[in-house]
């Protein structure tokens, strides 16, 4: 899926390209992930639209709707059928919200258009197979020539029945889809691509300490052990400094100065970043949040996603031996605010001053844990990961 451009203007006048990601989707009460894009829909819907012609070369099929579901499909369907067809409806009812009822009604009938045709029942997907099954034995006990089932989605996992679905879109696995005609609770069936419904509760940590402290390092290891997505706020901002896109110009100014990047510019950039990864276990959050603003963004960003912050772990390490460390860092790395003394000082006093209150935050919540950094970095990492295996 191509994510929509759009052009922000910045708080102080600068416009920024920002791509505006909308990844995850909310109807009702549940969260649904991109599955299937545009283009392989169109893919399958073409592959069937041929299928079907060359199986009906020298006869002019007609094709019956179910609806509501497969009204996009068929729209497709027909759209890219190269011969003369005829076209008709039919609405039977077995489901409501995520799974079947079993039930199944007939509420728009075609028995009296039918006779003598050969009919090809277009189903936007086959499930447990009971609905099929209706349309079935409805079908055979109306005079027609013959009968073939065209579905785009078929649940081979679920599907309980005997008949051989002639032309299916796709094979998909036992999970809850929307868009394309698919609807959850009525609602979805707009969307152009299929989305399927979001499983699991992510984990996401705050990763917290001071420069210095050994976040990344230890936000390496954790995100192989649990399998996290890891967001590190200084990787972001120079990845959007390289590359000079408007956020990273403008977060360049106050980098170079020594100083934090404002919330907002910090929190576009990051919420891109986690919109990225709809399907992710979980989130590192390193360096970020930094202010009370940001970790109220943070939950409200979350929020959305039907997520929270599990835990906001720190690490803790005495300023001094940190100082030492980042100037031994700037050595090699050659950031520059790792090279100036007064620039790594500036830093901790920010931290003290705005950071600090984050403490209190995630105290508030419950969620504060902190964590002796000092020693072997094998050793910190089993002393974070005795926290994180509580939350
Ligand atoms: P079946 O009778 O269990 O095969 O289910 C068929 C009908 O259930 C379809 O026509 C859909 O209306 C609905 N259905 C089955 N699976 C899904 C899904 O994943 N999303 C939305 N509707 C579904
Ligand atoms: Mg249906």
């Amino acid at each position: 899926m191509l994510p929509a451009r759009s052009i922000l203007k910045g708080k102080n006048g600068i416009f920024a390209t920002l791509l505006a990601i909308q990844l995850v989707i909310k109807l009702h009460d549940k969260y649904f992930v991109p599955y299937i894009s545009e283009a392989q829909l169109q893919q399958a819907t073409q592959n069937i639209a041929q299928q079907i012609a060359g199986d009906f070369k020298d006869e002019t099929p007609m094709f019956v709707v179910v609806l509501n579901g497969a009204f996009i499909f068929a729209s497709d369907l027909i759209k890219q059928y190269p011969g003369n067809c005829e076209v008709s409806f039919v609405k039977l009812s077995s489901y409501y919200g995520l799974s079947s009822t079993g039930i199944v009604k007939t509420l728009l009938d075609v028995s009296d258009q039918v006779e003598g045709k050969s009919v090809i029942v277009v189903e936007d997907i086959v499930d447990t197979g009971n609905t099929l099954e209706e349309l079935i034995s409805m079908f055979s006990n109306l005079n027609i020539k013959q009968l073939k089932i065209a579905a785009m989605f078929y649940k081979s996992e679920a599907y309980d029945g005997d008949y051989n679905i002639d032309y299916v879109g796709m094979e998909i696995p036992d999970k809850f889809i929307v868009g394309y005609g698919l609807d959850y609770n009525e609602l979805g069936r707009n969307l152009p691509e299929v989305y399927k419904i979001k499983e699991g509760e992510m984990r996401n940590l705050v990763l917290f300490g001071p420069p210095g402290a050994g976040k990344g390092t230890q936000a390496e290891f954790l995100k192989e052990k649990y399998n996290l997505i890891h967001i590190s706020t200084g990787v972001v901002f120079r990845y959007n400094i390289k590359n000079e896109t408007g956020l990273g110009k403008l977060a360049r100014t106050y980098i170079d100065a020594g100083d934090l990047v404002p919330d907002e510019v910090t929190i576009d950039m990051l919420k891109d970043e986690v919109l990225k990864h709809p399907d992710a276990n979980g989130f590192i959050f390193d360096g970020f949040p930094r202010t009370e603003a940001q970790a109220a963004a943070l939950d409200e960003l979350l929020d959305q996603l039907g997520e929270t912050v599990n835990g906001c772990i720190a690490l803790e390490v005495d300023t001094e031996v940190l100082v030492q460390r980042l100037l031994e860092r700037g050595k090699t790395s050659g950031r520059s605010d790792d090279q100036d003394e007064d620039k790594i000082r500036n830093r901790f006093i920010e931290y003290n001053e705005k950071t600090a209150v984050l403490k209190d935050y995630y105290t508030g919540q419950g969620k504060f844990f902190a964590v002796d950094g000092v020693g072997e970095i094998s050793e910190i990492t089993k002393r974070l990961s005795k926290v994180i295996d509580t939350l």
